[in-house]
């Protein structure tokens, strides 16, 4: 069984069950997803698909054979409920992107959105990268800070959200290099909002809801700091 990581903020997730939990949200994935070359015979894994919302998006926009993974059980639940309502033909798996139960060059096109960060980066980039087809193409859109921090700053965030490093652009791209990606591009997205849409809910209870406002809080404080990229390369 695949072991989940100490993360409040994870925890905090996949107990209010929002629709989408990266920033820039799905807006953002569609601009993405426009640019790339995908069809009904895309082989598509989303890696940490929380609730589905992007796998189900592939499989109806696109009609492609998606799959998703997530370790989290109640956002494996939750995923499939979501597929299975709408009739999407989407496979959703439980276990972790570090030690993923499916076979080498599987893939034609693999995302993971803000899922990375939570998790043994340079594991899951070798998981990633075996899954793919030679040419195959991977994006994450993953959490990146533009410098440096103090370092009780730097604790006060891997703390909260579990990370176990905070990861500059630079880090990224080396990340990638290592495990064996090519052609990497780094995008900083400006014209979308890079809050994920948490809904506002009078029924949250107050320990979600102080989860929330921490996260909030964090955002805020650290404005200009810590941000986002999109990271798109090649097998
Ligand atoms: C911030 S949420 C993003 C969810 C989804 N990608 C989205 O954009 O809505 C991070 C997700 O990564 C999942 N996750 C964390 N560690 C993981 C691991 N080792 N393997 C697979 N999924 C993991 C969490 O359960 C959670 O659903």
């Amino acid at each position: 069984m695949a072991i989940i990581q100490n993360s409040k903020y994870l925890d905090f997730l996949s107990k209010l069950g929002i629709e989408g939990a990266h920033p820039g949200g799905i807006n953002l994935t569609k601009e993405i997803l426009k640019r790339e070359n995908i069809n009904r015979n895309s082989h598509i894994l989303d890696v940490g698909c929380g609730t589905g919302q992007t796998a189900a998006y592939l499989a109806y926009k696109y009609g492609a054979k998606v799959t998703g993974i997530d370790i989290n059980p109640t956002m494996v639940t939750k995923a499939e409920r979501r597929m299975k309502k709408n009739s999407l033909p989407v496979k959703i798996i439980q276990g972790s992107v570090e030690k993923v139960p499916l076979p080498d060059y599987h893939f034609d096109f693999i995302i993971s959105e803000s899922v990375l960060s939570f998790v043994n980066k340079p594991r899951a980039l070798k998981e990633i990268f075996r899954l793919l087809k030679n040419g195959g193409r991977f994006i994450a859109i993953e959490q990146t800070i533009n410098k440096r921090l103090k370092e009780k700053e730097e604790n006060e965030i891997k703390q909260f959200y579990g990370f176990d490093s905070l990861t500059m652009k630079k880090d990224w791209v080396a990340l990638l290099e290592q495990a064996g990606f090519e052609q990497i591009r780094i995008q900083k997205n400006t014209s979308i909002d890079s809050a994920p849409g948490i809904p506002y809910s009078d029924t949250i209870e107050p320990e979600l809801y102080e989860i929330m406002e921490k996260h909030f809080d964090i955002i805020f404080r650290y404005k200009g700091k810590l941000g986002y990229r999109i990271y798109s390369c090649t097998k």
